[in-house]
């Protein structure tokens, strides 16, 4: 076939994700000129839409969702792009229509995301494998990866068999954040970290990622991931291998770190697990729709982790995630060695979202006659820059446009995946085995009040990330 035209073909066309994320982010691509004149996105879905309808149907959710203002011509120019086509893909007689279908819009190496539940890859996979003659692709993928580590693996090496290792990217959407991508260069190029960037320099470091909202439409797949899973095991083990790798060099890069991090951590058998972790529920989440009446799902995840090399030795990780903590937060905390007892450490904060920036605290000579010693913060607010905002592409649009270039780096790979998969997995099994508690917290608080307690976080800085500059 000779194709003259590109292709990004979603399964789940009708879905939540291509709905909020990726057609807004392929708008967003659209109106900065990223998008090749030659790219066709075609939607696939089972229901009974005509075109019109499914360009409607978009034209809402993009004036909801894109990050550039929703413009009638601009966007009328960009559903020349994107094209709806009808079709049960759990049904493999269906997949040559498909074929034809691309031959006709004359597509070829299409990328294909898989922006359905896990338990339709196996089936698409096959699907798309049987028109592999016509249709050699890359594969977008994301999380939960299948319903189990196990079936997971399945799938993992059957797409590697089927589409080969160099055309699977499996997204995290963290990965595409501007801030979590803002580690390497604030680490690696400011002396003043990179030489202090180890046990000798750092008391501890905290990641955390609060949300405001609760599950909201999600229950029936939320139940069953609950935050460690949903969060923790992919967004914030990501952040916090950024955080804790060696520097990334031709021979090892940043995935062969990051696998480096993963191996390093103290293995669950070691860990004191009831210091270890904390789970807690938020009040009424048993009241959410399609959530199972007495579930002991976890929304909310404390955990201490350390890094055995010897760059880290002792030096205490501390995760911190939930939903309904009244506030929207997420940031990397890190508390810097005292020079003595008696003044407060530097504390260095990347803010990465809602607004994103960094922060040093630091201590002065209280102005003056007085000799006493004062903490001050020197706060740089990136996103307040409303030319920032603008150029700063959200991470869907970022992944994408990678992918559509061929560029892996910034997705995960399996092994990484694995190895997280079954550390997370095995500590909430010694958990369970130990019958510890899950503890209820109100909505709109900080989480379960034990926490500090239980995992002996004396650093109690956790909330002091906020920015003071607004939008
Ligand atoms: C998703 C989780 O991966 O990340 C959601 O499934 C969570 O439960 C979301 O709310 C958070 O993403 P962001 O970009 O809003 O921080």
């Amino acid at each position: 076939m000779n194709g003259k035209n590109k292709g990004i073909i979603i399964f789940g066309g009708t879905g939540d994700l291509t709905y909020r994320k990726l057609i807004p982010a392929l708008y967003n691509l659209f109106s900065t000129n990223k998008l090749d004149n030659n790219e066709k996105i075609i939607a696939i879905g089972r229901r009974d839409y005509s075109q019109e309808m499914y360009h409607d149907i978009i034209r809402e959710w993009v004036k909801q969702f894109s990050r550039i203002k929703y413009e009638e011509e601009v966007f009328n120019a960009f559903l020349l792009h994107v094209c709806y086509y009808e079709m049960d893909f759990t049904n493999l007689d269906e997949y040559e229509a498909l074929a034809s279908y691309f031959r006709e819009k004359e597509i070829e190496n299409p990328i294909f995301y898989y922006a359905v539940a896990p338990q339709f890859f196996g089936v698409i996979t096959d699907g798309i494998h049987s028109i592999k003659e016509c249709c050699k692709g890359r594969i977008i993928l994301e999380k939960p990866f299948g319903n189990s580590l196990d079936e997971a693996n399945r799938l993992s090496h059957k797409l590697e068999e089927s589409f080969g290792s160099e055309n699977i990217y499996r997204i995290d959407h963290y990965l595409g954040k501007e801030m979590i991508r803002n580690i390497e260069t604030i680490r690696f190029d400011n002396p003043i970290f990179a030489n202090n960037w180890n046990y000798e320099g750092i008391e501890n470091i905290q990641i955390q990622a609060l949300e405001e909202v609760g599950v909201e439409t999600r229950g029936a797949y939320y139940d069953h991931a609950g935050a460690l899973k949903d969060m923790v095991q992919n967004h914030l083990m990501q952040i916090l291998t950024l955080i804790a790798m060696e520097k990334p060099t031709p021979e090892h890069n940043i995935h062969i770190q990051q696998v480096e991090v993963l191996k390093a951590l103290r293995p669950v058998e070691r860990l004191i697990v009831e210091e270890s972790l904390v789970l807690g529920q938020y009040d009424g989440y048993l009241q959410e729709d399609k959530v199972e009446p007495n579930s002991k799902t976890e929304t909310y995840a404390a955990l201490k982790l350390f890094v055995e090399n010897k760059r880290w030795k002792e030096v205490p990780f501390y995760i911190k995630t939930g939903k309904k903590t009244g506030t929207r937060e997420m940031s990397v905390i890190i508390t810097f060695k005292k020079t003595n007892p008696d003044v407060d450490a530097n504390i260095l904060t990347i803010k990465i979202q809602p607004l994103e920036g960094i922060s040093l605290k630091f201590n002065m000579k209280e102005p003056g006659d007085s000799d006493s010693i004062i903490q001050t913060e020197m706060d740089f607010c990136q996103s307040c820059i409303a030319r920032n905002r603008i150029n700063t592409p959200e991470a869907y649009e970022r992944l994408l446009l990678l992918c559509m270039q061929g560029d892996q780096s910034w997705f995960s790979k399996w092994d990484q995946i694995y190895l997280s998969w079954k550390y997370i997995e095995d500590l909430k099994l010694e958990y369970r085995k130990l019958q510890l508690p899950i503890y209820t917290y109100e909505q709109n608080s900080e989480g379960p009040k034990e926490v500090d307690q239980i995992l002996n976080d004396e650093s109690h800085v956790w909330a002091q990330s906020q920015l003071v500059c607004k939008i």
